[in-house]
């Protein structure tokens, strides 16, 4: 049986200020009954800016709320960042981590990843690690092993966890990102992605076991809309999705949550 719960994750990048945040909850209002279908999880992660007085916001339209990057100390002189406790404090349920516009434009390391991973699980909020491999990559045949090399920073530091605070491994969320898919309307076929992420899944119960391998979730993100979402999470391990362009609209948001939850 399958016990991961589907995962429709918007990615809204550098887009909408807090009001313009809080009018897109506000217009989800009239989608109440398609949004809190028990079946699927839809989630949305704004600018820091727009977080603060979200989360309830949200919370009543059954959405919930994440961030896009985090830093991994727990506090500190490190002008601009901000931490773990911060996003937990206005109510951030998730961070996406590693995506690779940030890995790109600001240098973040596989063992960088690995750590804020770390410090969301600890404090609560789940972890959206993004992985993927750039276009000449993939055509020199080195996905499987950009991808292990991602997955695993993030795996063998999870493995040697010491404490068990906060939430379990089995929380993680992995996305899988082909780059050369991510804003290029371009999107990966189903079978490569399906095949990647029956791979990613192959990863985690290598080196967490088959328990939490079953409950890892994986998605797939890059150029997905409402008309090509249903084709990824119907295969057998992508869990869900991460969406930018096509999250940035209430009616199309929805139109993702909606073609999710009529998936058994
Ligand atoms: P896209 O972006 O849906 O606009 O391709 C996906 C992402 O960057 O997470």
């Amino acid at each position: 049986m399958n016990v991961r719960k589907k995962l429709v994750a918007g990615n809204w990048k550098m887009y909408k200020t807090s009001r313009e945040a809080q009018m897109f909850a506000q217009e989800l209002e009239g989608y109440k009954n398609t949004l809190g279908k028990p079946n699927v999880e839809a989630l949305i992660c704004t600018p820091f800016t727009a977080l603060y007085g979200l989360h309830d916001r949200l919370a009543q339209v059954y959405v919930k709320l994440g961030a896009q990057t985090m830093h991994e100390e727990i506090q500190g002189a490190f002008t601009g960042e901000v931490s773990a406790a911060m996003l937990q404090d206005v109510g951030c349920d998730y961070v996406i981590l590693g995506h690779s516009e940030r890995r790109q434009y600001f240098a973040e390391s596989d063992a960088a990843v690995a750590k804020k991973a770390l410090v969301a699980l600890a404090a609560g909020i789940v972890p959206i690690v993004c992985v993927g491999e750039t276009l000449s990559e993939r055509e020199a045949g080195e996905t499987r092993a950009v991808v292990s090399r991602q997955v695993n920073a993030v795996l063998e530091l999870l493995q040697t966890r010491a404490s068990q605070s906060g939430l379990s491994e089995a929380e993680l969320v992995v996305a899988y990102e082909p780059i050369w898919a991510i804003g290029t309307g371009k999107s990966s076929s189903t079978s490569d992605a399906q095949d990647v992420a029956a791979w990613i899944r192959s990863l985690v119960k290598t080196a967490l076991g088959e328990q939490t391998a079953e409950r890892v979730r994986v998605l797939y993100g890059g150029s997905v809309k409402p008309e090509n979402i249903k084709l990824y999470v119907e295969q057998p391990d992508i869990d869900g999705a991460l969406i930018g362009g096509a999250s940035l609209q209430p009616a199309s948001f929805v139109a993702l949550v909606e073609q999710v939850s009529v998936l058994s």
